[in-house]
């Protein structure tokens, strides 16, 4: 549920036309609703009440500060995945001891960085981390808290460059060679080790992958780790929930939690979740304007001011995104493929879809884009970056500026002998 809806034959973000944004901060914007992005976390946080948990807001999938700031609002905290997004989530106030940094190739300066702050846990993704994260913590006289990410095996069933947690994937250490790497993590005297995590890969549509990568890590926690005095407190079971872009039944976050729920049954730990795209995925769009409709004998192409620097999803992935109309026009239906002005066949929103005929001037708005949108996008063609807008009822807040062209060369030198 999300407060994008149509009044009047006019596509508003609560209580904000979107046309009225469009006019004032320019195209193409993401929008964000604050309602929205509330209500998700709310729902989300509220399937889990049963039990201990922390919700980890993966700020990969959307890093604004606005966006940020309204979780710790919420009392989430954050999974990060860089020392940037640490510096982003340590500006939004985030509590330190809600903060889990996972990824394969974390750098010295981001690990130190990490330790500094006090975050709740490193998700270790390999055994020669665990060795560096231990020189790094004892050169600081600390000793520093670890999970280890535990590549489970399960297939998602989603697109394979977002399946994360299977065995020829670079991600975590592989299940079975698993209470070796406990031990090693064990034996070493600056690493304390507190958690167990794993992530099996992004937008799945269906529970039983969750429950089958959660049953496999409770065998593990249960009958390897416990064994060996590894005191686990923490389980990490990543994020991953999908969202509908046009038919796909996702299940409902209070479904999914009665499934791990059930699936934990007897474990004494706090439960820690990264969602991302559930949060925000429907909590966004891209507005974009119509610049010109070309026809040729093959085909139709709506060419609109957004491209896939500003949103890369279709190109990269071949996504769905849904294509609505700001303003409802009573036009004849064509089928076109909806494109960008950058110079690549790639770079469209929709292909062979089938949209009420637009005039240049239109808006239209590509749905579901708060999700890996905007975090996601690019300079290239020396596109400046879009504005961001969040709306809060009747009120809208530019929350990131349109880049200037400036923006664009900042920190770009021509040395002397070019001058
Ligand atoms: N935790 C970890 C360790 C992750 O790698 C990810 C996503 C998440 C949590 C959050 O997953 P979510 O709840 O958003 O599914 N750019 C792609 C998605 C990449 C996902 C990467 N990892 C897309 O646009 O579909």
């Amino acid at each position: 549920m999300n407060y994008f809806e149509y009044r009047n034959g006019e596509l508003l973000a609560e209580g904000v036309p979107v046309r009225r944004i469009a006019r004032e901060v320019g195209t193409p914007a993401y929008i964000y609703s604050l309602a929205t992005l509330r209500r998700h976390y709310r729902v989300f946080d509220q399937a889990f009440a049963e039990l201990s948990h922390i919700i980890c807001f993966s700020m990969k999938s959307n890093s604004n500060l606005a966006v940020l700031r309204a979780f710790v609002k919420e009392g989430g905290g954050f999974d990060i995945v860089s020392g940037g997004e640490l510096f982003r989530a340590l500006r939004v106030g985030a509590d330190p001891k809600k903060i889990v940094f996972s990824g394969v190739g974390k750098r010295k300066e981001e690990i130190e960085y990490a330790l500094d702050a006090g975050i709740l846990m490193f998700n270790v993704e390999s055994e020669q981390e665990l060795t560096v994260i231990n020189e790094i913590a004892r050169d600081a006289g600390k000793r520093a808290p670890i999970s280890l990410r535990v590549n489970p095996d399960v297939d998602p069933q989603t697109h394979p460059y977002i399946s994360t947690g299977m065995k020829k994937s670079k991600f975590g250490i592989d299940i079975k060679r698993s209470v070796e790497g406990y031990k090693r993590a064990l034996s070493l005297s600056h690493l304390e080790v507190v958690g167990l995590d794993c992530h099996i890969g992004s937008q799945l549509t269906s529970v039983p992958p969750f429950v089958d990568a959660l049953s496999r890590v409770k065998i593990l926690l249960v009958e390897g780790l416990r064994k060996e005095g590894a005191r686990i407190r923490y389980l990490d079971l990543g994020g991953g929930l999908g969202i509908r872009y046009r038919d796909e039944e996702p299940p409902h976050p209070e479904e999914y939690a009665e499934a791990l729920i059930r699936g934990l049954e007897g474990l004494d730990v706090t439960l820690i979740l990264e969602p991302g795209r559930v949060i925000v995925g429907n909590a966004g769009i891209l507005v974009t304007e119509v610049l010109y409709l070309k026809e040729t004998d093959e085909k139709k192409f709506v060419v609109v001011d957004g491209g896939m620097n500003d949103l890369i999803r279709p190109t990269l992935y071949g996504s769905y995104q849904a294509i609505c109309s700001v303003v409802e026009r009573q036009a004849e239906k064509i089928v076109a493929d909806v494109v960008g002005p950058i110079c690549e066949s790639g770079d469209f929103f929709a292909k062979d879809r089938e949209i009420s005929r637009p005039q240049p001037g239109d808006l239209l708005a590509v749905m579901s884009a708060g999700a890996y949108g905007f975090t996601m996008a690019s300079n290239y063609n020396s596109r400046p970056k879009a504005a961001e807008i969040l709306v809060d009822g009747e009120n809208f807040y530019v929350v990131r500026e349109r880049e200037t062209l400036e923006d664009l060369i900042s920190g770009e030198v021509i040395p002397p002998m070019l001058q």
